[in-house]
């Protein structure tokens, strides 16, 4: 499937265009397998997107008894702290929806071992898809990705370790430049998706977007560029802020 690019006046169209394709998806996946299987995004982008998913008319749209929610990536803190992914999802989308705690599936970064963490995590991704430990890994309905303004997406960071990664699901991955641990999934799960949602906002992101869409391939340097699912959809939602510096106008969004 080619890569597919749309175009955002500002963050707000962005993230109702992401919620929208959140419902789309998950009626669909519901529909077909009784089960929408969704990864989240860390960072502060998927906030609105978050927001708007709890609010009429989206919210009364999802049968959120059969959706059940995974995270790319987690900081090496516990699930209350003001970085960590899964506090800022709890905020903004999961304490607002009916859910059961079965149905939120949180990397466990507060661990003291997080290949111990990583190797649980993937045996929950096991035992939730429905596939053994090996070389096919879970294929997700959805996941959503961010990307930094250094083209870091998930915590897939440039010149670390779990860019290499061929084989397990998720990892602990030093990310030297900003002295921290993380747990991340690998280019496998990310890859294997039916569908990958990237959302990037901001001047900020600009010079990195332009050297991960158009610019020579480097994954090492621009790790986002190795998002590339094998059969499923990959779709950038860019707003014209971290468009500025693009050749190729993104297109318009379909309406949904
Ligand atoms: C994380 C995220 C990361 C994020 C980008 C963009 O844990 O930080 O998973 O990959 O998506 O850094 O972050 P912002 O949305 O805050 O710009």
């Amino acid at each position: 499937m080619p890569r597919q690019v749309f175009g955002f006046s500002d963050a707000e169209a962005l993230a109702a265009f992401a919620a929208q394709e959140f419902v789309r998806r998950a009626a669909a996946a519901i529909r077909e397998r009784g089960v929408f299987r969704v990864a989240l995004a860390g960072g502060q982008t998927p906030r609105r997107t978050h927001e708007a998913l709890t609010r009429p008319p989206l919210r009364n749209r999802v049968d959120w008894t059969s959706v059940q929610f995974f995270f790319g990536d987690e900081r090496a803190v516990p699930p209350d702290h003001p970085d960590s992914n899964f506090n800022a999802a709890r905020l903004a989308l999961l304490d607002q929806l009916p859910l059961h705690a079965s149905q939120v599936h949180r990397l466990a970064g507060e661990r003291g071992d997080l290949d111990g963490a990583a190797r649980e995590y993937a045996a929950d991704l096991g035992r939730s898809f429905g596939v053994p430990q090996g070389p096919n890994p879970p294929r997700f309905d959805l996941v959503f990705l961010g990307m930094g303004k250094d083209g870091h997406t998930a915590s897939l960071f440039p010149f670390t370790e779990a860019l290499g990664e061929a084989r397990a699901w998720v990892v602990r991955n030093e990310v030297p430049q900003l002295d921290t641990t993380r747990l991340t999934f690998t280019y496998p799960v990310l890859n294997a998706a039916l569908a990958v949602l990237f959302m990037v906002s901001g001047h900020d992101k600009a010079e990195a977007l332009e050297r991960v869409l158009e610019g020579p391939p480097n994954l090492q340097q621009f790790p986002a560029q190795g998002v590339k699912p094998d059969a499923g959809d990959l779709i950038w939602l860019v707003d014209e802020a971290a468009a500025g510096r693009l050749r190729e106008t993104p297109a318009s969004p379909p309406s949904l």
